[in-house]
């Protein structure tokens, strides 16, 4: 991002892209209060996935809650019959903010996923060194959830990635070209954690060109989606 550049926040953008996509569907782990998950319209069927909530929706509300973190969701839970037999339309990772809980989230939801399907990635630009490690010790923390884009760039080329630069304050990718049939996270999982697990924040500043080669806005995004789809 230019300095002096104007950013927006990234609710401004989910809700976007809500409106744009009008997914039937949508899965968002890690809601907290439930901001971002109110997002999506009255017509869509939302489940939000959550071990620690600070908000409750009514029993019959059209959000559908489960109180439980993402992995044991993916363990115990079929996702399409949560979603009614219906296919995934768009997701949204936001829950633990560190790599490999983001890798297997996405690797969980790439499982369900088809053409039309769109993940969306929050904290994936880095703000700067103490914030993007590991060790949580401030307020405002992104946590390494930034290796994922240099992972994918990496060992998933086929997929269509356009990051918000400006979705303040710590990025938005839209990741589609999505393929329930590619294995290879799956299959490296443990390759790519050795990999990327040690990497500190100069890693990210190093590299910082191909993350920039990714950069979109929200209008070219969802046309690359759409062409992808
Ligand atoms: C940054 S907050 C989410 C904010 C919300 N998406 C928003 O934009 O308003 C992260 C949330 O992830 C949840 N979380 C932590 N570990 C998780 C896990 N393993 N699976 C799912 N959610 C998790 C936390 O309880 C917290 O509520």
């Amino acid at each position: 991002m230019e300095p002096g550049q104007i950013t927006q926040n990234y609710y401004d953008y989910l809700k976007q892209i809500h409106h744009f996509l009008l997914p039937r569907t949508y899965v968002e782990i890690g809601y907290r209060k439930g901001e971002s998950l109110c997002l999506a319209s009255p017509v869509t069927l939302t489940l939000g996935i959550d071990p620690n909530p600070l908000v409750q929706f009514p029993a019959n509300s059209r959000i559908k809650t489960y109180t439980m973190t993402s992995d044991d969701f993916f363990r115990d839970c079929d996702l399409r019959r949560e979603l009614g037999g219906g296919d995934l339309d768009l997701a949204f990772i936001d829950g633990m903010h560190l790599f490999e809980f983001v890798l297997r989230d996405f690797i969980n939801l790439e499982r369900y996923a088809t053409r039309q399907t769109v993940i969306l990635l929050h904290d994936c630009l880095p703000l700067d060194d103490i914030t993007s490690r590991r060790e949580r010790t401030t307020n405002v923390w992104t946590g390494d959830v930034w290796k994922i884009l240099h992972c994918f760039l990496k060992y998933r080329p086929d997929l269509t990635i356009a990051v918000l630069e400006d979705a303040h304050p710590s990025g938005l990718a839209l990741v589609s070209g999505l393929d329930p049939e590619n294995t290879v996270l799956r299959d490296r999982e443990q390759e790519i954690l050795d990999g990327y697990l040690p990497l500190g924040y100069s890693y990210h500043v190093s590299n910082l060109q191909s993350i920039h080669s990714l950069a979109g806005d929200v209008f070219d995004a969802v046309r690359r989606h759409r062409f992808a789809a």
